[in-house]
């Protein structure tokens, strides 16, 4: 429980309220707090200050004592004094504080509006203040008004506990919208890891619909996105795997069914000696088919390195032509070569012979006599291209987006003389893109098949 997000982000949110509201109170309270216990005291010296008024109108006895009586019936005490602050007349009881008061301010000038001249009220028992009474410019005598500081806390602690009652409500209050707010972030990453595990399990078709934009929207989509990708990935996988164990099912099958009529007692020589070359071709066959998987399966791991260094591409490919044209001749096809200029590129010479005699021996195998068959290195701006054409049967357009897919062959049936694996230009592709570079077939049916190999000149970039 206080290890869950919704409750951190509360216990945050919560704190960070709390600070705040505080302030807030703090700064109210005292400001409230000081205004009533001003208001108190401007009342106490309005107070004082009419008394005075009426007794600078009539400074006589009777008034003196009126003032008295109308005052012992309030709240407060009046204490009125002559000139010399001899005591005159009292509404209340004078006690030693009152008295100490009296005496204190004897001495001291006070304004003909009146002071307060006692305004600690958490300290002393009573606030006072203090109206002069002033007659044709002498001074007669003073209006001394006190009150109770009771009263003055009274009011106070009335405020604090109006506060108290305020800061319960609004921290109950705080805290219920606290939780529905971190309820509303936590909940969608709950979801979200719950989506996460189902995930590890192996079920892939989770959906995080939300309608959320903001962070966690995007963060819940890419979840979703990520389980598609899986989904996918584990379908092209099944499917692969399913296309490689009938690609190694057939030759098997074909092992299998010569081998039974090689053992026959009744098989002619001639005919042992036919299947027995059909066994060892097949066999070849099959250790072309593995090796090149496990290079796919190297390409898939990142395993697969190329070991790149400055080579001269005319040399490279004028070694290649020399080696396939015997191929050519024998197929009765022409065969030509032209390399521009002399290039100097940083590739994986193995590699990239690998890509040209690949596509090379595609462009032979699906040519006819007579056809005619060309590799040419070009430069065109930062780039240089190494382009196979040739004037055979061409790729069907349905065919030509797939023919860079594994094991993807437009000739289903496996002809012996065509027999491909149909690994041999996804493997192409597989290198020549670690190599920074594209390759791109074009091919129109009955005319031929053109093959373009892009790389960059430095060999380097995009990589
Ligand atoms: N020049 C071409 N003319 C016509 N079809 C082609 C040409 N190049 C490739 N193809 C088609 O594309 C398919 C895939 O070629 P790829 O090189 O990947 O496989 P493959 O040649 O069948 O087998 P492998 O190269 O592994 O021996 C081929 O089976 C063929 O149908
Ligand atoms: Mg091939």
């Amino acid at each position: 429980m206080f290890n869950k997000l919704s409750f951190k982000i509360g216990i945050l949110f919560f704190v960070f309220f709390l600070i705040i509201e505080a302030f807030l109170f703090f700064t109210l309270y005292s400001n409230l707090a000081n205004d009533r216990i001003e208001e108190v005291m401007e009342n106490l010296l309005g107070r004082g200050n009419t008394h005075r008024e009426v007794l600078e109108r009539n400074f006589q006895t009777s008034t003196i004592e009126h003032v008295a009586i109308m005052e012992s019936a309030s709240d407060f005490a009046v204490v009125i004094t002559d000139e010399a602050g001899e005591l005159l007349v009292n509404s209340d009881p004078i006690n030693k504080e009152m008295r100490h008061i009296i005496d204190r301010v004897k001495e001291e000038k006070i304004p003909k509006n009146g002071k307060i001249v006692e305004k600690r009220w958490e300290e002393t028992a009573f606030i006072a203040t203090d109206s002069p009474i002033v007659i044709d410019g002498k001074h007669e005598g003073n209006v001394f008004m006190f009150a109770d500081t009771d009263n003055v806390k009274k009011i106070i602690d009335q405020l604090s506990d109006q506060f108290l009652m305020v800061s319960i409500i609004t921290i109950s209050l705080t805290i219920i919208v606290i939780m529905f707010l971190s309820k509303f972030i936590a909940i969608p990453l709950i979801r979200m890891k719950e989506a996460t595990e189902q995930l590890s399990k192996g079920d892939h078709r989770v959906a995080l619909r939300t309608e959320r934009t903001d962070e966690l929207g995007e963060l819940a989509n890419s979840i979703t996105k990520l389980s598609n990708d899986l989904e996918q990935m584990k379908m092209a996988r099944n499917e692969f795997l399913a296309s490689v164990s009938h690609e190694l099912r057939t030759p098997l099958t074909y092992l299998k069914g010569y081998a039974d009529i090689i053992s026959r007692d009744d098989t002619p020589k001639e005919e042992m000696k036919e299947y027995t070359k059909i066994i060892r071709e097949e066999a070849e066959h099959l250790t072309y088919l593995i090796k090149n998987l496990f290079d796919l399966a190297e390409m898939d791991e990142n395993n697969f390195t190329i070991k790149r260094e400055p080579i001269s591409l005319c040399e490279l490919t004028r070694t290649i032509a020399e080696r396939v044209q015997p191929a050519f001749e024998k197929s009765a096809i022409q065969f030509s070569y032209l390399c521009e200029k002399e290039f100097v590129i940083d590739v994986d010479p193995a590699r990239l012979q690998q890509v040209i005699f690949n596509t090379l021996e595609n462009a032979r195998k699906h040519s006819s006599e007579g056809g005619r068959v060309s590799l040419s290195v070009k430069q065109k701006e930062d780039d240089i291209w190494i382009v196979i054409q040739d004037e055979g049967e061409g790729i069907p357009p349905e065919d030509l987006p797939y023919i860079f897919d594994r094991l993807y062959r437009v000739e289903k049936s496996r002809s012996r003389d065509s027999g491909g694996t149909g690994l041999g230009l996804s493997i192409a592709r597989e290198i020549i893109e670690s190599h920074g570079g594209t390759i791109e077939a074009s091919s129109v049916i009955g005319k031929g098949t053109t093959i373009r190999i892009r790389l960059r000149k430095g060999g380097r970039e995009n990589v």
